[in-house]
């Protein structure tokens, strides 16, 4: 311990300060863009980092304002908060203007802002502004690459977006609504390179992969929302998993990839299945996540059929009380409360017509085993530890009868891994996909 925590707390925005109304700061930053959610915090200036003539110089005032994000980081969303996510900033261009001389003893009121953001980037401002007399001493502007452990450029998780003030929900490139023979289909959409396709389960929507689809970078992300989920339409009457599949396909066709690989969980998974057996050649790679190739036998598909007349009965969140005990992990349901109230909205506002719809689809499914010997391309089988409704003993049997497949387990995590464990999942996918990159066509 150092004892510099001491020597730093949290401060109310510049804003706020007596002194902000008509002094330099104001004139120096007219237009200073977003303020971040991050905390402004004092720093205060030590006897060591000034120089020969007793004051801090620009070298010396980059190293306060790194001190000083990672302070507020600390106080905000968390120190670790890109090791959590895999990916570490690395400053590309750094400037620090230099107004005035900041001596020992100075405390220094230093903000961070959000100047812009781009897929793999940030760039932020900084002020230093003496808290005794409200001058602003230094100016600084950095540029951030987000990169992985090999140094290669990645994507902007969206945590740490939003630390820095940015919902992801106004983030460019995210839900594009794109039209599939008549059916309105929500698809979130990022990124370039060989498509990547992430068919979501039951009840649940396309926001199931928002790890995976903010930090994958060097593919296309693709992710729908299945009609009847989410924010696709959600039309009366019979579905079937083949339905689902042509969905994808259409929308394959509308986004011009030929082939893709095919990430599904759970019912995703029996469609990724569909997928394989009617339109082999547009699958590049299979990940099959927390699922099986099994249909539903006598009891499964009369459990299917209760559940259907309590979506009719008491709708959607009905259902989502129903299964939420089971879809997640026993782990999340301790440590995850936040995650756990999610779930359990995303459940309940599912369309009802779309969950009755889809709960035929799972009853009347096709068997999928007769498939599995015949699957030559790269495959991953990845299971939740604590999955209770396709467990690992069933993802086990499901690998090994999968010639080129492979198996992960995802500790501490239940039937919906990607949400509970995105970072453990992405990971992987991560992993996979590289392997999976030289074979696609
Ligand atoms: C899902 O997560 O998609 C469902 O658990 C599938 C099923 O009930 O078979």
């Amino acid at each position: 311990m150092d004892g510099r925590g001491a020597l730093m707390r949290p401060v109310p925005s510049l804003d706020k300060l007596g002194g902000a109304a008509g002094s330099p700061r104001a004139d120096a930053n007219p237009n200073p863009g977003p303020v971040s959610r991050l905390p402004t915090v004092e720093v205060t200036v030590y006897p060591y980092e000034c120089d020969a003539y007793g004051h801090l110089n620009e070298a010396a005032y980059l190293t306060v304002f790194e001190r000083a994000r990672w302070e507020a980081l600390a106080r905000g969303p968390g120190a670790d908060l890109f090791r959590r996510h895999g990916v570490w900033p690395a400053v590309r261009s750094a400037s620090v203007e230099f107004l005035r001389p900041a001596f020992p003893g100075d405390v220094l009121a230093v903000d961070l802002r959000l100047e812009s953001l781009g897929r793999t980037s940030l760039a932020m401002a900084q002020s230093a502004v003496r808290r005794s007399d409200g001058a602003v001493l230094a100016e600084a502007r950095f540029t951030f690459v987000m990169v992985d452990p090999a140094g290669g450029s990645v994507a902007v998780p969206d945590e740490v977006a939003g630390a820095f003030g940015v919902r992801a929900s106004t983030r460019p490139g995210e839900m594009v609504r794109y039209d599939v023979g008549g059916l309105s289909l929500a698809v979130d959409l990022r990124g370039d390179g060989p498509a990547l396709l992430l068919v979501h389960g039951f009840p649940v929507d396309r926001t199931l992969w928002a790890h995976q689809v903010a930090t994958l970078a060097g593919w296309r992300r693709i992710a729908p929302d299945l009609r009847g989920m989410g924010m696709s339409d959600a039309p009366d009457g019979a579905y079937a998993i083949a339905t689902y599949a042509d969905d994808l396909v259409r929308l394959l066709d509308r986004l011009q990839a030929k082939q893709a690989v095919v990430v599904g969980l759970s019912m995703g998974g029996y469609v990724a299945f569909d997928l394989v057996r009617r339109y082999r050649d547009r699958v590049a790679g299979l990940v099959l996540v927390d699922t099986r190739a099994e249909p539903d036998g006598a009891e499964g598909r009369a459990g299917r059929d209760a559940m259907i007349a309590l979506a009719r009965a008491e709708g959607s969140r009905a259902v989502a009380e129903r299964m939420l005990p089971r879809v997640l992990g026993r782990t999340t349901q301790q440590t995850q409360p936040v995650l756990v109230e999610q779930v359990r909205e995303m459940m309940a506002r599912a369309p009802v017509a779309g969950v009755i719809g889809a709960l035929g689809a799972l009853r009347d499914r096709p068997d999928s085993t007769p498939l599995l010997p015949t699957i030559a391309i790269p495959t991953l089988v990845v299971v939740g530890q604590e999955d209770e409704l396709t467990p690992p003993s069933a993802a086990r049997a499901l690998a090994d009868a999968i010639p080129s497949a492979a198996l992960t387990v995802i500790p501490s995590a239940g039937h919906f891994s990607p949400l509970e464990a995105p970072t453990a999942v992405s990971r992987v996918l991560a992993e996979f996909l590289e392997h999976a990159r030289g074979y696609i066509r």
